[in-house]
């Protein structure tokens, strides 16, 4: 990766030379763009968490289970909410696929269509993410709802992701470059903290975080 001028490109090697191009976006492609495509990439990802808050309840996943005398997952983790968060996702991805055109055209970014499996992937990774955070917390003596820094922020990012690539591995590789790969670790922290705490001032999360 190389910046010049503030634009950003991707070199590529063509014989003995390095040319900075985007194969997606012509020449050049500016800090903005980037972080467009890792918002609009990782939509899917981002609803489950929140989808999951408004549809939870009911029966645990884990039964009431403990391990230790710690519960396995605990009651913040149900079926309903990770069968809402994982419809939401996909759902969401559904309607940015009849959008992508208009959308792409109105900001002049191209943006990608999201293959099923990748939906199904982003989504439901994002759901397991968060559900291996709740194991890891209640291995470590963390209450339901105790913050986790870190975890809390980028479980859900760092298992959608590995999920993704395993099952939408060509998809994956053509548009998770590695720029947008350090926007997405830099941005969902920010909009994670963001959209929790307004959960928390509109009274739909017990916690900020
Ligand atoms: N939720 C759910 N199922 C999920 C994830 C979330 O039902 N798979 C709902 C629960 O009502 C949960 C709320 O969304 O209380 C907030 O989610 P989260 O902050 O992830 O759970 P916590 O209650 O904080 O529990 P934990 O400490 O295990 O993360
Ligand atoms: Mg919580």
């Amino acid at each position: 990766m190389i910046v010049i001028g503030g634009l950003y490109t991707v070199p590529r090697r063509v014989g003995t030379v390095a040319v900075y191009t985007d194969p997606r976006t012509g020449p050049n492609m500016n800090v903005l763009d980037i972080v467009v495509l890792a918002f609009w990439l990782m939509l899917p990802a981002y609803v489950p968490n929140n989808a999951a808050v408004l549809t939870g309840g009911g029966p645990p996943i884990d039964g009431g289970r403990t391990w230790n005398g710690k519960r396995l997952l605990g009651d913040g983790k149900t079926w309903r909410g990770t069968a809402g968060g994982i419809l939401a996702g996909v759902g969401l991805g559904l309607v940015l696929n009849a959008i992508v055109t208009d959308v792409s055209g109105a900001i002049g970014v191209s943006l990608p269509e999201f293959p099923i499996a990748a939906l199904l992937a982003l989504a439901a990774g994002a759901m397991l993410g968060d559900i291996l955070a709740s194991f890891l917390k209640r291995r470590t003596g963390r209450e339901r709802g105790a913050a986790f820094p870190g975890i809390d922020q980028l479980d859900f990012v760092a298992v959608s992701l590995a999920v993704t690539v395993v099952v939408a591995t060509d998809w994956f590789v053509e548009w998770f470059t590695v720029p947008v790969i350090v926007a997405v670790l830099i941005l969902t922290p920010v909009l994670h903290l963001g959209t929790n705490a307004a959960a928390f001032k509109l009274g739909l999360k017990d916690e900020p975080w």
